[in-house]
Formats: structure tokens, C-alpha cells, sequence
């Protein structure tokens, strides 16, 4: 099969072009990204010289690139992972997040029908849930109620990729996963900045009361979801992809701090996030009963993991945290 990924240098794209290019499935797997300041090429190093991975520095709303790439290549899939992934800048800064979330799945699925692509993957969110009442988890007929630019945007997307199926019968599934956790993710989410911020014996800033709840995915369990989806799943079909494991965040934190053994006084209350979802919890139902596929890896063992990646891996982490990172710490945390 030949694989067109893209967002394939970013925390899950690369994760999952790491996982494929370790097995045989791909004759040929063409990453296409931007490299915006969440894209890193070092996260794939461990597969640059396999012959049978391709990079495309391009960007996902340029229609004549796309559309060269796709009438060029004639992949047989396209996993689309591509995005402005972070919720406080998108607060922050929402037009860049429209213009990749909702013009560049545009642009790509204009290209994908033009070119008839057999297989189009759209990799989402729980977030697009909003905040999920208690006691139920959200199935994929839960209501959309997206909170951020970043969530409606991702809601958008969502409803585009799934009309192209209703009107054009194009080949599009899409999947919602839930928070992802792991090695290779960028240090503006919650446990990558508590762990490298930890680490570096600095303040690990708690937005309110910390209660808000989050079910945690390790990054291999949603790739190899991926992928059953692409193998199993069905066409015009939505599958969520949840860790089974929510947690208030404040619990996530205490576990870092005392696994790294340092003070629980680290913790520090910061001004709430505007607009903040209080809870994330999702059924896997769907994807379990059609695929066979399940969460693996229980979280203490998956966070013990991440936490020995990011000791390990000191020059990945001072070189994610240089430049552009400093001044959106101070943007989101300063005075706050
Ligand atoms: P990330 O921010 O780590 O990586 C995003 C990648 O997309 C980067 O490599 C970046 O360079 C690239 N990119 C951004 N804009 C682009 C453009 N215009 N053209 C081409 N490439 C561009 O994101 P992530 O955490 O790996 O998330 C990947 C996908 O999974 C996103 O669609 C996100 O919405 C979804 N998702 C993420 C999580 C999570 O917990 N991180 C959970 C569920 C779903
Ligand atoms: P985040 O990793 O940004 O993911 P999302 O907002 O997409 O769920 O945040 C996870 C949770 O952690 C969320 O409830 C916000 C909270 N959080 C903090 O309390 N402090 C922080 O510095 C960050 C980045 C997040």
C-alpha cells in the first residue's frame, strides 16, 4: 500500500510513520508537512534513510502542491493528521487555526475526490464533544458542543471530510481520539510540560482547580487504532479512540512529580483556561466490536515510560523548548 501521511513530523503523525515503517505494510509512505514550530523532522530519524519514506516540506493549504503530490503519487490512503493541535493557542491565535484545520481538509479533500483516492482517513477529537457530562461517556452520536477555536474547528472538519462521503460517496472515515500521551510530544501539553518542567525544578502551572477530568491514550494504542480503522473500519463511518482511563488532571501531575521524586509543592494554581472543558471520557464501543482493536497499555506503565523518554532525551527537549517556545510560554503563563 502507498501511503500519503500528513502532519507526519508532529507527536502522533510520527509516531504512527515509525510504526508502519516498521513493519511491511508500506511499499512507499510520503510524508507531507509544513514543519510549523510543532513539526520536528528529529522525530524521524529512527526511519529516515528506510527507502521506502519520502518528505514533502509543503503546506496543506497550497491546492497546487497538494494537488501535484496526490495526482503524482496516487496513494492508496491518506492519513490526515495535519493541524493547529493545541488549545491555549488557539485562544490565544485563531486564524492559523482555521486556515489549517478547516481550508487545508478542504484543500485535501478537494484533491482526494479529483484524484479519486481510494482511502481517506480524517484523524479528530474528543474535544469536538465539548465537555461530556457525568456519568456517560460520549459515543460518536454524543452531540457536538466544541468549547475552543481549536474544538470547532476540528467539529468543522469533521462534517466536511463526512459530506464528501454523503455527496460524492468518497471513501472518508473518521476517527476521534481521546488525549494522547508518549514519547516525541511537544512540550505545550499538559504531561510533556509537567514532565520537562519537573525535571528542570520549575513551577508545574495547574489551570483552576485541576479537577478538570482527561482520558488518556499512550500514542502506539491510537496508531495501531489507526491503522485497524484503515484495515477494518468502514467507509462514511466515525470511530472514537479512548484510553479508558480519565483522570482529574491534578492526579496526573501528583503521579509525575513522584515518580521523578520532586516536592508536590512544584505544583503551582494558575488562572483558569477560558472556556475550559470539564470532562473527557469516551466509549470505544464501536471500534472494539468492528475491529477487535483495544487500549494496551495501562497508563502508569505508559507515563513511566514517557517519563524515562524525556530524561533520556535532554539536547530533543532543550531544542523544542529554544526559540519560538519561550515566547509562547511567556504569552500563555506570564501574569497569569
Ligand atoms: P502536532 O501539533 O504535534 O503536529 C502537527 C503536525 O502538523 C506538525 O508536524 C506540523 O508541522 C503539521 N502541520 C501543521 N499545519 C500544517 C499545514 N498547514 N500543512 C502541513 N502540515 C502542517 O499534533 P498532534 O498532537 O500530533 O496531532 C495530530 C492530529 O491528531 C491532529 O489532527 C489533532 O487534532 C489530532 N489529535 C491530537 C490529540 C492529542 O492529544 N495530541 C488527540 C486527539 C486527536
Ligand atoms: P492539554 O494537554 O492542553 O490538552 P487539551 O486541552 O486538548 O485536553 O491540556 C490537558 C489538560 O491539562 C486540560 O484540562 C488543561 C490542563 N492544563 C493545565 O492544567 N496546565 C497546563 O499548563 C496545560 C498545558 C494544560
Amino acid at each position: 500500500m502507498k501511503f500519503l501521511v500528513t502532519g507526519g513530523a508532529g507527536f502522533i503523525g510520527s509516531a504512527f510513520v515509525r510504526m508502519l515503517l516498521s513493519s511491511a505494510k508500506p511499499s512507499t509512505l510520503i510524508n507531507f508537512d509544513k514543519l510549523t514550530y510543532a513539526g520536528n523532522l528529529e522525530n524521524l530519524a529512527p526511519v529516515a534513510n528506510d527507502k521506502r519514506y519520502r518528505f514533502v516540506h509543503g503546506d496543506i493549504c497550497d491546492a497546487k502542491m497538494v494537488n501535484d503530490v496526490i495526482a503524482g503519487e496516487q496513494p492508496d490512503v491518506i492519513v490526515h493528521f495535519a493541524a493547529e493541535s493545541h488549545v491555549d493557542r488557539s485562544i490565544h491565535s485563531p486564524e492559523p487555526v482555521f486556515e489549517t484545520n478547516l481550508r487545508g481538509t478542504f484543500t485535501l479533500l478537494e484533491a482526494a475526490r479529483v484524484h479519486k483516492t481510494p482511502r481517506f482517513l480524517h484523524i479528530s477529537t474528543d474535544e469536538v464533544y465539548g465537555s461530556i457530562d457525568p456519568p456517560h461517556d460520549a459515543d460518536e452520536n454524543y452531540p457536538l458542543r466544541a468549547s475552543s477555536p481549536y474544538s470547532a474547528s476540528k467539529a468543522g472538519s469533521d462534517l466536511l471530510a463526512l459530506s464528501y462521503f454523503v455527496t460524492y460517496r468518497m471513501p472518508v472515515t473518521v476517527t476521534r481520539a481521546s488525549n494522547n500521551y508518549g514519547p516525541y510530544q511537544f512540550p505545550e501539553k499538559l504531561i510533556p510540560l509537567m514532565i520537562s518542567n519537573a525535571i528542570e525544578d520549575q513551577p508545574l502551572p495547574i489551570y483552576g482547580d485541576g479537577m478538570q477530568v482527561r482520558d488518556w491514550l499512550h500514542v502506539d494504542d491510537h496508531c495501531r487504532a489507526i491503522l485497524a480503522v484503515i484495515e477494518r473500519g468502514r467507509a462514511g463511518e466515525i470511530y472514537n479512540i479512548g484510553g479508558s482511563r480519565a483522570l482529574p488532571n491534578i492526579e496526573v501531575v501528583r503521579k509525575i512529580l513522584a515518580a521523578l521524586g520532586k516536592p508536590q509543592s512544584l505544583m503551582t494554581t494558575v488562572t483558569d483556561r477560558p472556556g475550559h472543558d470539564r470532562r473527557y471520557a469516551l466509549s470505544s464501543e464501536k471500534l472494539m466490536r468492528e475491529t477487535g482493536w483495544n487500549a494496551g497499555m495501562p497508563f502508569e506503565k505508559g507515563l513511566a515510560a514517557t517519563i524515562d523518554w524525556y530524561r533520556a532525551n535532554p539536547a530533543w527537549v532543550a531544542h523544542v523548548k529554544s526559540g519560538e517556545y519561550q515566547s509562547y510560554y511567556q504569552r500563555n503563563y506570564a501574569n497569569r
